[in-house]
C-alpha cells in the first residue's frame, strides 16, 4: 500500500533537520488525532520541527523537491484549511510550544506558534493579565492557528481580533527565508506592515513561528446572567446597556437562538423550572470588574433595563461559579449539535448589527422553503455582528444541497457590508464563497500577492485560493 508519493531522498533529509523520531510516517500517523476534519492527515507524513531554523531548512528542502506543506496547529478548523493530500508534508507545529516571555508592564507575551490559547491565558493570568481574546476552543487552538484564520471570540466586539492583537511576528516564507518584525509596540508606521499579510493567510503565505501579543488586565471578578428576549432588536437594546453599565465593563454578550440553546441544554440536562426556554432569542451577558456581588447588581439594573423594554423577557443571573459555568457550557458546548447530526455543515458569517434581524428571518425561511427543508441551529457573538448557522442535518451536503444552502445564506451579504466568514477562515470548503461574494479586483490582487510570494503553491496549496 502506498502510503505517501513524498520522495525517499526528501524524507531521509527531513528526517535528518528535525531527528527520525519527530516524523511520522504511515501507520504512525494512525495514532495521531486527526482532529475535526477527517482529511487532515490524508498527506500521511507529519515532521515536528522545534525551531524556526528547522522550519526554515524544511522549507528549503521541500522546495527543492516542489513537495507542498501543510501547515497545522490544533486541528480544530471548521473549512479544512489544514487537510492534506497524498503528495504533501504536513509541518505539526505541536513542538513549537514555548512562552517565551511575559512582560507586566509592557503587558506583552512572546510566544512560539504553537502555544494553545489556554496555556497564555493561564500564564498570563499569573500575572494578573490576559490575551484579551477567548473562544470555546482554547484548550486545542494554537495562536500560530488562530493569527493564521485571524480568529475572534467573544470579546472581539471589545478586544478587536487577532490582527489587533498581535503586535509582531517571525514567519518562514516560501522561499525558505525568515522575515522577523518582532515588535512589541501599538505604533508602528514603519512602512507596509508585512504581518498582516500573514494574519488571515492561513499559511499559504508563510508559517508564523513566533508571536509578539498584546495582553490586557485580568478583572478579579466576573458574573453572568441569562436573558430571554422577545426580538433581535430587544437583544441589540440590552447589548446597548451592557456597554454603559456604571460598574464593571461588558466582556462578552452571546446570543443563542431557540432551536440551539434547547439542544445543549438537553445535551448537558440542564433545567430550570423557574426559567423556561420558551424565548426567540437569549443573550448570555459576562461582565468584567473587581468584585462579583456588585457585578450581580448590575446585572439585576440591566434586567430591570431589559423589562422596560421588553416586558416578556425573562432573566437569570448566576449564584455561584457552578451557576456560572452551566450557563456558559450551554454557548461553548456546540459540540452537542455535532452530537445530534455528524459533520453538520456549518457557517460563519458577519451581518453589520441593524440588519441581523431581518437576515435571521429571511434565511429561517427561505431554510425552511427549500427543496430540500433545514432548520439552522443559530447562536453566536452578536455584539459584533457574527453569527454562526449550522444545519439540522448530517454531513457533508451534496453539491446541489450546498449551492442551494450557499445562495440562502451568502445573498447580499456584500452589498450588506458583512461577510461571508467572519472567523473561521476560507480553507478548502470557502473558496467558492470567496470568489463569488468578494470584489473581483481585491480577489485579482490576492492572487497577485500570492504569485509574487509562493510562486509554486508551496504553502498550503488549494486552502484560500483555487
Ligand atoms: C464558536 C466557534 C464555533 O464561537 O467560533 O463557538
Ligand atoms: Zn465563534
Amino acid at each position: 500500500m502506498q502510503v505517501h508519493s513524498v520522495s525517499s531522498h526528501l524524507l531521509q533529509q527531513l528526517a535528518d533537520i528535525v531527528g527520525p523520531q519527530h516524523q511520522k510516517v504511515g501507520a504512525d500517523i494512525d495514532a495521531i488525532d486527526p482532529g475535526w476534519n477527517p482529511h487532515n492527515l490524508d498527506a500521511r507524513i507529519m515532521v515536528s520541527p522545534d525551531s524556526t531554523d528547522q522550519i526554515a531548512a524544511i522549507i528549503k528542502a521541500c522546495g527543492e523537491h516542489q513537495t507542498p506543506v501543510v501547515t497545522q496547529g490544533g486541528r480544530t478548523g471548521l473549512v479544512g484549511g489544514s487537510i492534506s493530500h497524498t503528495g504533501e508534508v504536513i509541518l505539526s507545529m505541536g513542538r513549537m510550544a514555548r512562552i517565551i516571555h511575559i512582560d507586566a508592564i509592557e503587558r506583552v507575551a512572546v510566544v512560539e506558534a504553537g502555544v494553545t490559547l489556554e496555556a497564555l491565558q493561564k500564564a498570563a493570568a499569573a500575572l494578573g493579565l490576559e490575551p484579551g481574546i477567548d473562544l470555546a476552543a482554547r484548550g486545542s487552538a494554537t495562536l500560530g492557528g488562530m493569527a493564521s484564520t485571524n480568529a475572534g471570540g467573544v470579546m472581539a466586539f471589545r478586544n478587536g481580533v487577532m490582527r489587533h492583537r498581535v503586535l509582531g511576528l517571525e514567519a518562514v516564507m516560501p522561499d525558505g527565508s525568515v522575515m522577523t518584525d518582532m515588535t512589541r509596540i501599538v505604533k508602528n508606521a514603519a512602512g507596509y506592515d508585512l504581518k498582516h499579510l500573514l494574519i488571515g493567510a492561513e499559511g499559504t503565505l508563510g508559517i508564523i513561528t513566533r508571536l509578539a501579543i498584546r495582553l490586557d488586565p485580568l478583572p478579579q471578578a466576573t458574573a453572568t446572567a441569562i436573558f430571554g428576549c422577545s426580538t433581535v432588536a430587544v437583544a441589540l437594546e440590552l447589548v446597548q446597556f451592557g456597554l454603559r453599565v456604571e460598574t464593571g465593563h461588558l466582556r462578552a454578550a452571546e446570543a443563542l437562538w431557540q432551536p440551539f440553546i434547547e439542544l445543549t441544554a438537553r445535551a448537558n440536562q440542564w433545567s430550570d423550572p423557574a426559567f423556561e426556554l420558551s424565548k426567540p432569542v437569549y443573550l448570555l451577558v459576562l461582565l468584567g470588574g473587581n468584585e462579583t456581588s456588585a457585578l450581580t447588581d448590575e446585572l439585576g439594573k440591566l434586567f430591570e433595563r431589559l423589562i422596560e423594554i421588553d416586558p416578556e423577557a425573562t432573566g437569570m443571573i448566576a449564584q455561584s461559579i457552578r451557576q456560572e459555568q452551566a450557563l456558559w457550557r450551554l454557548r461553548e458546548d456546540t459540540d452537542a449539535v455535532y452530537r445530534a447530526h455528524r459533520f453538520a455543515p456549518s457557517y460563519d458569517v458577519s451581518i453589520p448589527l441593524s440588519e441581523i434581524e431581518t437576515y435571521v428571518e429571511r434565511i429561517g425561511s427561505a431554510l425552511q422553503q427549500n427543496s430540500r427543508p433545514f432548520a439552522p441551529y443559530i447562536f453566536g457573538h452578536i455584539a459584533d455582528g457574527n453569527l454562526h448557522i449550522i444545519l439540522n442535518c448530517e454531513g457533508p451536503l451534496s453539491a446541489d444541497d450546498t449551492e442551494a444552502v450557499e445562495a440562502i445564506l451568502y445573498r447580499d451579504i456584500r452589498a450588506l457590508g458583512g461577510s461571508f466568514s467572519a472567523e473561521h477562515g476560507v480553507g478548502s470548503k470557502r473558496i467558492h464563497a470567496l470568489l463569488s461574494s468578494v470584489d473581483p479586483t481585491k480577489v485579482r490582487f490576492m492572487k497577485a500577492i500570492k504569485a509574487t510570494l509562493d510562486p509554486h503553491h508551496l504553502l498550503n496549496p488549494g486552502k484560500v485560493l483555487p
